[in-house]
């Protein structure tokens, strides 16, 4: 294929993309490629972006909670062990599915809470470990900040046609491709993208679309649906269904439809992140930085019901961690991993914007009814 001069890879990719879908991008599209495109998608690339990089040429553009606090993977294990027991109880597999493990944090903290009761051997109750992640650049990070402990996961590279046992992903339904809607003088339009005089602009079209609330007022909104990580849990429930019992975690930015759909919620809340700062504009440095929306964590809960899994609990990031017993975990930490780990529960920092939803398939209903990580302040009646 041509290259056209002047342009980066990734716009020249993206206009052949306009072109083939007759002028202009769906945002959704756009989004996927932006983060995903094989080589040139910020996530796809082969730099590190995410995380305390001290070796990194440039510094990481935000960070995550594992990757700010062992701590975190270490309280969530907690609530995975309770989760493998109950699984394993109906004749599933212990086994733990990550998806989009990013620099393999999480992983590494949940796999100690296993492995250095036993050093350098698997316990009798040490669970299989599985990633599932788009970045071929991530994996190979994941491989090596799990060092040792790699030898004992396995990679996917295709969705298994069985889950059984604990799923879990942090920050993962937020990095998948949402749909922008515009409501324009009282009509709605689906965003688009296009080359217009050498720079992306949105080209916002009528559609049929809506969000699934229709916000009070007359006044232009914008927002955002998600389809994709709606499929991604139809798609899930369909796997964990076919096996013995399982259990997904997803922990993520967001609330509920009402809060979602707010009608001061006008500029939506898609948000990009490059060095440590956020701006809401997609359309510049395409592939140089992370695009990302909230979750919209009724969508989620809907998918999970429509597909036959139950919900298991909904609430704060800071509840869900204090409930798992995070207090002790610290028991023995050193000043600066309290103060990180701090950050993970206080209300202005991870602890409320971040929630953690559990969903289940049924026969574990009622034994996960105890769930440690939902005993204090489960939301689920908000969503
Ligand atoms: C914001 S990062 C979070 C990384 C990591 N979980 C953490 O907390 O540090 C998003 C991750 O999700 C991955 N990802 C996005 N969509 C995915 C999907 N459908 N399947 C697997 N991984 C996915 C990305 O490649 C990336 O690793």
């Amino acid at each position: 294929m041509e290259q056209r001069s002047g342009l980066s890879e990734m716009d020249a990719h993206l206009i052949r993309l306009c072109e083939a879908a007759g002028g202009a991008l769906a945002f959704d599209a756009f989004m996927r490629e932006a983060l995903y495109a094989p080589g040139l998608g910020y996530y796809a690339r082969g730099d590190a972006q995410f995380g305390h990089v001290p070796s990194a040429a440039k510094p990481s553009d935000f960070v995550t909670a594992p990757t700010l606090s062992s701590a975190f993977g270490a309280t969530v294990a907690r609530q995975v062990a309770q989760v493998l027991d109950a699984v394993e109880a109906v004749g599933g597999e212990r086994c733990i599915t990550e998806f989009g493990a990013g620099t393999g944090a999480l992983m590494l903290q949940i796999m100690k809470h296993w492995m250095l009761k036993i050093p350098g051997q698997r316990g009798e109750k040490t669970p299989e470990t599985q990633i599932m992640e788009l970045s071929a650049a991530l994996r190979a990070r994941q491989q090596s900040t799990l060092g040792e402990f790699a030898t004992y996961t396995r990679w996917l590279d295709a969705w298994p046609d069985v889950l059984e046992g604990v799923i879990v992903g942090n920050e993962v339904l937020d990095a998948m491709p949402c749909k922008l809607l515009a409501r324009l003088g009282d009509v709605w339009h689906e965003r688009h993208v296009a080359q217009t005089d050498g720079a992306w602009a949105w080209q916002d079209l009528p559609t049929s679309l809506r969000p699934p609330l229709e916000p009070v007022g007359q006044h232009d909104y914008i927002t955002e649906i998600h389809p994709e990580a709606e499929a991604f849990i139809a798609s899930l429930a369909e796997r964990m269904l076919r096996g013995q019992g399982a259990a997904a975690i997803f922990i993520d930015y967001g609330f509920g439809e009402r809060e979602y759909y707010h009608p001061q919620r006008h500029m939506g809340t898609l948000m990009c992140h490059q060095g440590h700062r956020s701006d809401p504009d997609p359309l510049s440095q395409v592939g140089e930085k992370d695009i990302t929306c909230h979750v919209n964590f009724t969508g989620i809960a809907l998918a999970a019901q429509n597909a036959d899994l139950d919900v298991v609990g909904y609430t704060s990031q800071g509840r869900f961690l204090l409930n798992c017993g995070l207090l002790e975990v610290l028991a023995d930490a050193s000043l600066p991993e309290r103060a990180n780990a701090q950050k993970l529960v206080t209300e202005h920092e991870m602890g409320e914007l971040f929630k953690v939803i559990a969903l289940c398939t049924p026969n574990l209903t009622h034994a996960l009814a105890d769930c440690i990580g939902f005993a204090v302040g489960d939301r689920t009646h908000t969503l």
